[in-house]
Formats: structure tokens, C-alpha cells, sequence
């Protein structure tokens, strides 16, 4: 082990991510999020699991064909049928990697397999021999490595590395283990596997019990060479190591850590917002690193040493992770020209001039009503503006609420529903509640309303409102967002983008697979 060791970032936002219930995302949103991860310098972007659906077979390929400096990898479980959905889902990467998996701890061979070891060995060298026939770059993962037995482990790992696996990934799947203990299977496993030389080792810990950084770096002490984590620690239940707090971690620490990672830091928080926003997953305030409160000193004292020396209770500076960037980009002055090159810098690209004019007309009445145009407020704008499908059923035409102390808020909305206008008017507890009711009357989507939550994009009075609105039909979840200056105007937004996906489900990428 040298200093010099490289850390490989294998991000699985797109995939395990997308598995925690409503995080699913469009393909688009996918692709922008993808681009996002390639500018950080994540060498290693699962998209997806190409097998699960339609929407998910496209939207690994969409973010095979957008990406080309990191490798592009597709889930498989080992069987042929996944493995060539994945491998025709890669097709277009400039590098691709097929990532195969089948559990090994005998509670899910047992019980959920009803495959005898050796059996799962079997299975297991035959779909890394399928993957290498797609591309010389696998993974195979044995799922719930952490309660298999170490014998049985070593003899799987030991089979798939002959068979031509170049990373063995341990995965934690239920966060079950402690960190000495996680980093000594690692150390076990890397000491005992004859041709443990001839992989990467890769770590991928979930958070049930708040310890999937802590057990991904005690496995990097012993050996591992590859993290997979997500942004802001979205995933499955209680998610998965947050990259943030893992790179953050390893580039903090140099004193301890034998390696290093490529990741351009300061493109953290732009990768966070994004993967928030898009999500609608709000990042807690005291979150480390991404979380709003992560460098603010509240305390006389902390505040006194920090101006001080910036050491005395500073262990990172913000702007090496992005926090700098909170800054007025454009005004109500801007021109159409800075208007997308700023958008450009934020890898925002428009399809036709009539889409480009289209979110500058919106720019501008934002303009006019919020004199100090952030990049934050720049991304929620081209997420609001429909550019992500252009082919809404339901549209936002016109909203007036009434609330007045005393008397029942009552709402009056337009919508141009299905090619045609309507609208209609309703009371309710508050003006969000009757406008969500006027639309129900109209749209009768059958939905169930999962969650509702708002957040100011920026600081100040004049900030644009970001609303979440989660929504539930027949037990598909979806998020939907909008923004706006008038928090009422926001909500409606959010609610019909929800109601769009949901009615769309054929846009929609679909991450759960039962039989799994
Ligand atoms: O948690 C897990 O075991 C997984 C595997 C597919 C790697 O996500
Ligand atoms: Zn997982």
C-alpha cells in the first residue's frame, strides 16, 4: 500500500439512491444528475438497474450516451437475462461496467433463494463470465456479504476473480456491522482470498444504524480501494454512506488515510442541491458537510476563535466544498446572452431557441420580482420551466387564492388539462390546501398526498419557495417540485408536476424489482 493509492468513487445516487421510496427520477433528471457526478470527477456512476423496467433500461442508456469521462455501470442480478439487458444498456458508454450480484449469507440463500452454496457460487462464475463477454470491466457483489460466513465469502470471491470479476464489492445491504469489525473482514478477506491481487476491493455499507461512513472508512484502513456511496447519503431505508462525508473524510484526514480520491470537492454542494432538489429528499440542517448549519459558528466563543484563526474550530474550508458558490449571478439587467452562458456553466443546455426563450421570458419575470438571481435560483427555474419532458398533460394556466384572517381561504385555479382549459374553485383549511383541492375537483388524479414540504432556495423575504409535494397512486410514489416567489403559485407547480408523473408512468424509471 503506497500513499500514492488511489480511493475509486463509485456513486450509486441513480440506483440505490433511486431505491429509497420516492426518490425515483425521471430519465432526464437522471442525465442531468449523471453530468453533475462526471464534473465532480466520480469515476464510477451506476445509472441504474437495466432489468427493472422499460424507464430504467432507458435511462441507463441515456446516461451511457451523456457521460464520457467516467464510467457508466448497470445493475444485473446473476442471470443471463439481466446481464444482457445491462450489456445492451451499455452500449454507448466510452467506458462501461457491468455490476453483477447474488446474495451469499445462508439467511438469504435459505430463505430467499432457496439455493444451496454451492449452487450460488455456481450461478455467480457463470454471470461474471456473461458480464466479461460485454465488457472487461465487472463487479460482482455478494448481497449481504456482512452476515455471510467468511470460509464461504472467501471461496465465493476467490471463484468470481478467476472468472474475470476486476472489483469484489462487500456490501453491508442491511447496516448491520460495527466498524472494527467491518474493517477486519475486509482485512480478513483481502489476507485470505489467494487472488485477492487481481481486484479492487469495494465497500458499499447502508445506515441502519448510522454507521455506513464509519464502517466504509474503517474498511478503507483495511484495504478496500473502492467506496460506493451517494450523494447526501440518499438510498434504501436509512440510505447509504454519503459521499460527501466519505471524500470529505479521506481528504481531511491525509494524516491517516494511505489514499487519495480525484474528486473535484468544490462541486459538492452543486451535486447535493441537485440531487435534493430533483429528489425533493431536503438535506437536514445540521447534516455534515452539505447541511446549511455545517460552517456556521453560532456560539460568541466559536465565532471569536474562528475570526481569530479559522483553524481554532474549522477542520475544512467551505469553499472547498462548494459553499462559496452562493453568489448573485444575474439581474433583472442580465441579457439573454449571459443568461445562457451562466446556464451553460451549469451544464444547462437547451434544446430549441424557442426553449431557450421561453425559460429567458421566465427568467425575467423572476427578475422583476427577485432582484438577486442566484445559480440556485437558475437550476430551480429550468426544473420548473418543463423542459424536462415538454409534453405535460396538465399545465398550470392561472391561480388566485383569497385568505383573509377569519374567513376560509378559498382558491380559483386554470389549468390547461389534457388540451383544454379549465378551472375551478374551492375552499380549505389554507389557500395550499384549496388549491390542491381546485385541482383534485378538475384532475381527479386518485392520488393520496405522501408529504408537502417547502423550503426557501435562497436567504431573504424575496426567495423563491422550492415546494416537494410527494404523491402515492396504487402504491407508486412520486415527487414533484416547484418553485416560485408566491409559495401558493409554488405548490400548485409542484402538485401537477407530481400529478404528471404519476399519470405519465411510462416516463417514469421504475427502481423496484419484487423478485430481487
Ligand atoms: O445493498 C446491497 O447489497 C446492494 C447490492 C446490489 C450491491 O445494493
Ligand atoms: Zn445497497
Amino acid at each position: 500500500m503506497s500513499s500514492q493509492d488511489k480511493l475509486t468513487i463509485f456513486d450509486t445516487t441513480l440506483r440505490d439512491g433511486e431505491q429509497s421510496p420516492g426518490a425515483s427520477m425521471t430519465r432526464d433528471e437522471k442525465v442531468r444528475i449523471a453530468r453533475a457526478l462526471e464534473r465532480m470527477r466520480v469515476d464510477v456512476i451506476e445509472a441504474g438497474f437495466p432489468i427493472a423496467s422499460p424507464g430504467d433500461f432507458e435511462s441507463v442508456k441515456a446516461v451511457a450516451r451523456a457521460v464520457s469521462n467516467s464510467t457508466v455501470c448497470g445493475l444485473a442480478r446473476a442471470l443471463d437475462k439481466d446481464i444482457d439487458r445491462a450489456g445492451e444498456a451499455l452500449k454507448p458508454a466510452t467506458s462501461s461496467r457491468i455490476h453483477t450480484f447474488i446474495a451469499t449469507s445462508p439467511i438469504h440463500m435459505k430463505m430467499k433463494l432457496r439455493m444451496e452454496p454451492e449452487q450460488v457460487i455456481e450461478q455467480a462464475v457463470h454471470a461474471v463470465k456473461r458480464a466479461r463477454q460485454y465488457t472487461d470491466n465487472v463487479e460482482f457483489s455478494p448481497e449481504d456479504a456482512g452476515r455471510s460466513e467468511l470460509d464461504f465469502l472467501c471461496r465465493v470471491l476467490e471463484a468470481v476473480i478467476d472468472a474475470g470479476a476486476t472489483t469484489v464489492n462487500i456490501p453491508d445491504t442491511v447496516g448491520y456491522n460495527l466498524p472494527h469489525q467491518f474493517g477486519e473482514l475486509i482485512r480478513q478477506l483481502i489476507e485470505r482470498v489467494p487472488n485477492s491481487d487481481k481486484a479492487v476491493f469495494s465497500v458499499h455499507c447502508h445506515n441502519d444504524l448510522g454507521l455506513a461512513v464509519g464502517n466504509s472508512l474503517s474498511a478503507v484502513l483495511n484495504g478496500a480501494r473502492q467506496v460506493e456511496c451517494t450523494i447526501n447519503g440518499l438510498g434504501e431505508r436509512a440510505g447509504n454512506a454519503a459521499l460527501e462525508e466519505v471524500v470529505m473524510s479521506v481528504q481531511t484526514r491525509q494524516d491517516i488515510f494511505p489514499c487519495k480520491t480525484d474528486l473535484d470537492t468544490t462541486q459538492i454542494m452543486t451535486c447535493s442541491r441537485l440531487v435534493s432538489g430533483i429528489t425533493g429528499f431536503a438535506v437536514q440542517p445540521n447534516k455534515a458537510i452539505v447541511g446549511a448549519n455545517a460552517f456556521a459558528h453560532e456560539s460568541g466563543i466559536h465565532q471569536d476563535g474562528v475570526l481569530k484563526s479559522r483553524e481554532t474550530y474549522e477542520i475544512m474550508r467551505a469553499q472547498d466544498v462548494g459553499w462559496a458558490a452562493n453568489r448573485i449571478v444575474l439581474g433583472k439587467h442580465s441579457g439573454r446572452n449571459a443568461f445562457r452562458t451562466r446556464l451553460k456553466d451549469l451544464d444547462i443546455e437547451f434544446e430549441s431557441e424557442e426553449a431557450l426563450n421561453e425559460a429567458f421570458s421566465r427568467f425575467k419575470d423572476l427578475a422583476d420580482k427577485k432582484h438577486e438571481i442566484f445559480d440556485e435560483d437558475l437550476q430551480a427555474l429550468v426544473t420548473d420551466s418543463g423542459l424536462e419532458s415538454g409534453n405535460e398533460w396538465l399545465k398550470l394556466v392561472s391561480l388566485r387564492v383569497c385568505s383573509e384572517t377569519g374567513e376560509t381561504p378559498n382558491a380559483s385555479v386554470t389549468l390547461w388539462l389534457n388540451g383544454e382549459e379549465k378551472q375551478a374553485e374551492c375552499s380549505g383549511s389554507g389557500p395550499v390546501d384549496a388549491a390542491f383541492k381546485a385541482i383534485e375537483v378538475m384532475v381527479n388524479s386518485g392520488t393520496e398526498l405522501e408529504l408537502y414540504s417547502v423550503r426557501a432556495i435562497t436567504s431573504g423575504t424575496d426567495s423563491q419557495g422550492e415546494v416537494t409535494v410527494r404523491l402515492k397512486l396504487d402504491g407508486r410514489i412520486v415527487n414533484g417540485q416547484g418553485a416560485d416567489t408566491d409559495i401558493v403559485i409554488a405548490s400548485a407547480k409542484a402538485y401537477i408536476n407530481a400529478v404528471n408523473k404519476i399519470i405519465q408512468p411510462d416516463a417514469r424509471a421504475h427502481p423496484q424489482l419484487g423478485d430481487v
